[in-house]
């Protein structure tokens, strides 16, 4: 019995030796080295081909190698009886909130702009913003929508979150469901978007709903590429209505070197590096949930199914 990893990453040696050092008694491989796949129970996965796990007859339970799931309900081979589960890690929720700090902090005080005209050697004073001055609008209010959002209120920033339920009570403004999606974007001045990827939420960030953001709100996508309609973006960014957007993930990763994203002025991108998991801090609960299934025990950090997250 062993862990399987099956993964586009390049350098698993991190992952291995973090997975072996959380229980030196569990064997891990990678997916080349598997020599009898009905005796594989339990995958580490990211980004594999669809239709993968078909080949392996008493797959019980994969972990997703990261918090996102969607690569892994994509996959329409994939039976109904295995169990997924994901990564939930402080570090890499802290990780993605001092990504949007820096990303918010960059536009209150206008620093590539400051950049750009020093490559112009304009030297011209321009007023920036203070913390006090914008409204922040998390879309997702789940394991990482919502450690950002306490983090960014600890600080004095205006904030507000959105999600699919109303949750537990918090010392900031929260709306939830579709019948509150529009107040809350029209009382957004930077709009973050940590949802996950589902049927429900492909496509929310389009001509419509942006057009609800105040003029010259800038939006900040760190979920999923599917989450925004890319011509839409383009077109309400041209129009003036937005001054801007951080995009983080893409519908296609790496982004295609002809996407119009690349050159557009008014977007800067990052290559999904909001946050990167950290085997040694990941590898504890990973290991756990393979011992919770050789045992048949209830696994932690569940995915609904049927919900999509
Ligand atoms: P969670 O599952 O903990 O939270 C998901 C949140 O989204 C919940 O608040 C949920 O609402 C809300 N939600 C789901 N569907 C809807 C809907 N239809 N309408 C409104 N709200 C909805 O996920 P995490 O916080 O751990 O992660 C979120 C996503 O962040 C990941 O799925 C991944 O795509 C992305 N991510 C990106 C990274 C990067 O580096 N760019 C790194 C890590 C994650 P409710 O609370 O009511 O259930
Ligand atoms: C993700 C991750 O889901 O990197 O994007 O964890």
């Amino acid at each position: 019995m062993a862990i399987v990893i099956v993964s586009d990453i390049k350098n698993l040696e991190p992952w291995i030796k973090a997975l072996k050092k959380a229980d030196p008694a569990v064997d891990v491989i990678t997916q080349n080295e598997v020599k009898d796949k009905s005796a594989i129970e339990f995958a580490l996965a990211w980004n594999y081909p669809h239709g993968f796990f078909s080949e392996y007859p008493r797959l019980k339970t994969i972990s997703s190698m990261g918090a996102g799931v969607d690569h892994l309900l994509n996959d329409k081979f994939l039976q109904e009886h295995i169990k997924i589960v994901r990564i939930i890690d402080p570090l890499l929720s802290n990780d993605i909130y001092e990504f949007s700090l820096a990303v918010i902090m960059n536009r209150l005080r206008l620093l590539t702009h400051f950049q750009e005209n020093q490559r112009l050697r304009i030297w011209k004073k321009r007023m920036y913003r203070r913390i006090s001055d914008v409204r922040i609008g998390v879309m997702g209010t789940g394991v990482i929508g919502s450690h950002m959002l306490s983090k960014l209120y600890k600080s004095g920033f205006n904030v507000s979150g959105w999600g699919r339920t109303r949750g537990k009570e918090v010392p900031y403004k929260k709306y939830y469901g579709t019948g509150q999606m529009e107040n809350f974007l029209r009382n957004t001045d930077i709009l973050i978007c940590l949802l996950p990827l589902t049927p429900e939420t492909n496509g929310i960030l389009n001509k419509d709903t942006l057009q609800m953001l105040p003029g010259k709100a800038w939006v900040v996508n760190m979920g999923r590429g599917g989450h925004v309609v890319d011509e839409d973006l383009i077109e309400i960014l041209d129009s003036g209505h937005l001054d801007g957007a951080n995009l983080d993930v893409f519908r296609e990763e790496p982004l295609p070197p002809d996407h119009p994203f690349w050159s557009h002025p008014k977007i800067y991108l990052t290559p999904h590096i909001a946050s990167l998991p950290n085997p040694e801090s990941v590898a504890p609960q990973i290991t756990e949930n393979y011992r919770r299934t050789i045992e048949n025990r209830p696994l932690i950090n569940m995915v609904d199914r049927k919900r999509g997250y």
